[in-house]
């Protein structure tokens, strides 16, 4: 039988079509647009997605037998704000994880319902990216959108709506709302209340791994497909990409370089940060796991190189920082071209170098940049530390961890070893995963995880190199809280 894993990213969508022994048939890529139209504003058309998504489907299926695909599933980009009237029209844009317009809204939740409030109701505190201050957002400036709203969805749901007609959400993307009620698994009355929300307006929510509905008829004959394929609820992308990597069961470690950058560490037992700087969400295994998300992580790389550089030989560029180089550049980069969420929590943030000299040169700055991504990882890694989580090694995947020279640079401003997977495609393979368990293919999560995923390279630290780097992070470390009072007067 064929699984299908959709993920859903901010730059494109990336389907995969794997065989029920973990082989990956096809893979295919749809791009769509994204818009800032304002400073840290990001939106994105849910119809967009939508077409994606169909004509990926299509390409990904013309040469397989279509009659052996048994279940789709997804991982998706998280938090984003999906809203419908009562006639399934979508309302306004989408506004993504990555959007910072809810400052106000953010410091409404945190400071006046309180940071211990939100935290006994959700496991969370506010922070401008997740969907409750989104919400909030639209009431304040746009009430006429919010009182056609009848259903509010996250990105990758508004997809399933659309293959299924069933409104459905999974635990892990539904942690990120700041409406869910993490430990319990149901929504928090209480945050309903704040957010002006009726329960009749989310969704039915499901573990990752359970199937949601079939495709609906038309969809199944525009796509060839037939009616019985089952759609399992899949999971926030990051979640789904820890299932592609096997970061499952007690104390696993993820890192993920996509268009955003994530640590991802996964727990048997509930638990929060008592200070909330990581996330502490429900796990597509059916557990639990911490996260710190910064915002910008492979987009540094791309917007240096694509919109700076104004090239895409990316291999080319990296050649230049030599291995003697690492560990010596003096100019060092703040990567908040987004504002930052972990562990700032500022979406006033900006991006920033700082140490630049006559002799700096194209390559030092572009060291920077990269050195700046795995520094600010390191920041979140610092927490899970302070909480007694002790980190030996980690899985990486995502677009950045197709780059030697950035594997290596994480290996040791982390000083830990970093275990590479045979499939790359961490979000899709995880949400084919998904689908594959749903399917009854195999038992559990962990156990498919476990049957498939195979590690096939790692990257050891070099103690010389990681004592250079661990003298650079402690100045990184510093450069924030000396600026961060400037960034609300410069942005
Ligand atoms: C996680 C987060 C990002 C998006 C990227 O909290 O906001 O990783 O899910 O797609």
């Amino acid at each position: 039988m064929y699984y299908v894993g959709v993920d859903l990213g901010t730059s494109a969508v990336k389907l995969l079509l794997m065989e029920g022994d973990g082989r990956i048939v096809n893979v295919v890529s749809k791009e769509y647009p994204l818009y800032f139209p304002h400073p840290g504003w990001s939106e994105q058309k849910p119809e967009d997605w939508w077409s994606a998504v169909m004509e990926g489907l299509k390409e990904l299926t013309k040469d397989c037998d279509k009659s052996q695909v048994a279940g789709i599933s997804f991982g998706g980009q998280m938090h984003g704000l999906v809203i419908l009237d009562k006639d399934d029209n979508v309302i306004r844009p989408a506004i993504l994880w990555n959007d910072g317009r809810t400052q106000e809204e953010t410091d409404y939740l945190n400071n006046e319902i309180g940071k211990e409030k939100l935290s006994k109701y959700t496991a969370n505190i506010a922070f401008t990216g997740f969907t409750a201050p989104k919400i909030l957002w639209v009431r304040n400036n746009e009430p006429e959108n919010f009182a056609r709203i009848s259903k509010i969805m996250l990105p990758k749901d508004y997809i399933a709506y659309m293959l299924t007609g069933s409104f459905c959400t999974d635990v892990s993307d539904a942690s990120g709302m700041l409406l869910f009620d993490v430990e319990h698994k149901c929504w928090s009355r209480e945050m309903m209340e704040i957010c002006g929300v009726d329960e009749s307006q989310l969704a039915t929510i499901y573990e990752s791994y359970e199937v949601v509905g079939t495709l609906k008829p038309q969809v199944a004959a525009e796509l060839g497909l037939p009616e019985h394929v089952k759609v399992a609820a899949g999971a926030g992308d990051n979640a789904a990409a820890a299932i592609g990597t096997g970061t499952v069961g007690d104390g696993m470690c993820n890192i993920s370089l996509g268009t955003s950058g994530t640590i991802f560490i996964s727990s048997k037992h509930f638990g929060v940060d008592s200070n909330n700087a990581l996330h502490s969400f429900a796990h597509a295994d059916g557990k639990y796991h911490l996260m710190g998300c910064m915002l910008s992580a492979a987009s540094c790389n791309k917007w240096w190189m694509e919109e700076i550089m104004q090239t895409t030989e990316f291999g080319k560029e990296q050649a230049a920082i030599t291995d003697d180089r690492l560990g010596k550049n003096h100019v060092y980069f703040l990567p908040y071209l987004m504002g930052e969420r972990s562990p700032h929590n500022d979406a006033n943030a900006r991006g920033t170098f700082i140490g630049m000299t006559m002799d700096s040169t194209r390559a030092d700055l572009y060291q920077a940049v990269l050195e700046g991504v795995a520094f600010a990882i390191r920041d979140s890694f610092e927490v899970a530390k302070s909480l007694g989580i002790d980190i030996q090694s980690s899985k990486i995947c995502g677009g950045g961890a197709k780059s030697p020279l950035w594997k290596k640079i994480f290996a040791n401003v982390l000083n830990i070893r970093l275990d590479i997977i045979e499939s790359e495609e961490g979000p899709g393979y995880g949400g084919a995963v998904l689908a594959a368990v749903a399917c009854g293919e195999y038992a559990t999560v962990e156990e498919a995880a476990a049957k498939l995923v195979k590690v096939v390279d790692s990257v050891e630290p070099d103690k010389e190199l990681a004592a250079r780097y661990e003298e650079r992070y402690r100045k990184f470390a510093r450069i924030y809280p000396t600026v961060k009072e400037l960034f609300p007067e410069i942005s």
